[in-house]
């Protein structure tokens, strides 16, 4: 009896030890494979092993084809885009994205004189034919209101007006400076 009282207590000491030394309550459990199986549990348990198997192959199965219903749909939508759409991703979303392509809505002009810019000034290359195409489809889906227009084509004016009086003006005085001038002056 005190034997076993010794060893009671003992195996309280190494247990609170194992235990403040930070390892966990589970290791103290028994191992499941160590547990003895009925014939009958063991059946059981494998049946129930095999069905979470065959759950597991069907959802796996059924997500598969989901994804690939889900590309088809996509590659589908892809291809029937407008040759327009396919266009500008190929010709100018490469050095900006999308975003910066449509963002800001602008007038027929305006879009032709972007598409322009993009071709001279900052080398997109682009076959001829493909500037009316691409300025047309974004004129078309972002388009600036009319008032824009109007007033696009009133700073036009103004421009080529003032330009235009300018050097009326110049040619003027330069008659008139003519004029006076002796022919061969001695
Ligand atoms: C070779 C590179 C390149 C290609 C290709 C290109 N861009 Fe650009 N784009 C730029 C750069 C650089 C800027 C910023 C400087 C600027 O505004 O010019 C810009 C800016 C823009 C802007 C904003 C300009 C503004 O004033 O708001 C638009 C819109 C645009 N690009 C449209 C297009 C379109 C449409 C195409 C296809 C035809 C195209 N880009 C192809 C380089 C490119």
């Amino acid at each position: 009896m005190a034997v076993r009282c010794v060893l009671h207590a003992a195996a309280v000491l190494i247990g609170c030890s194992a235990a403040t030394a930070g390892m966990d309550i589970d290791e103290y459990m028994p191992r499941s494979e160590l547990i003895e199986l009925t014939d009958e549990e063991a059946q059981r348990q494998r049946e129930r092993v095999l069905r979470e198997a065959e759950r597991a192959r069907v959802q796996a199965a059924e997500r598969e084809r989901h994804e690939a219903a889900e590309r088809m749909r996509i590659d589908a939508e892809h291809a029937a885009r407008p040759f327009a759409v396919r266009l500008i991703e190929q010709r100018c979303v490469g050095c900006h994205d999308m975003e910066l392509v449509t963002f800001k809505p602008r007038t027929r002009i305006g879009w032709e004189w972007v598409v322009l810019r993009m071709q001279w000034i900052n080398g997109a290359a682009l076959a001829p034919g493909e500037r009316t195409i691409i300025a047309t489809h974004l004129a078309d889906r972002h388009r600036a209101p009319a008032r824009r227009a109007l007033a696009e084509l009133a700073t036009a004016l103004l421009v080529f007006g003032i330009a235009g009086w300018l050097s009326w003006r110049r040619i003027r005085t330069h008659r008139a400076h003519d004029r006076n001038e002796p022919e061969n002056p001695r």
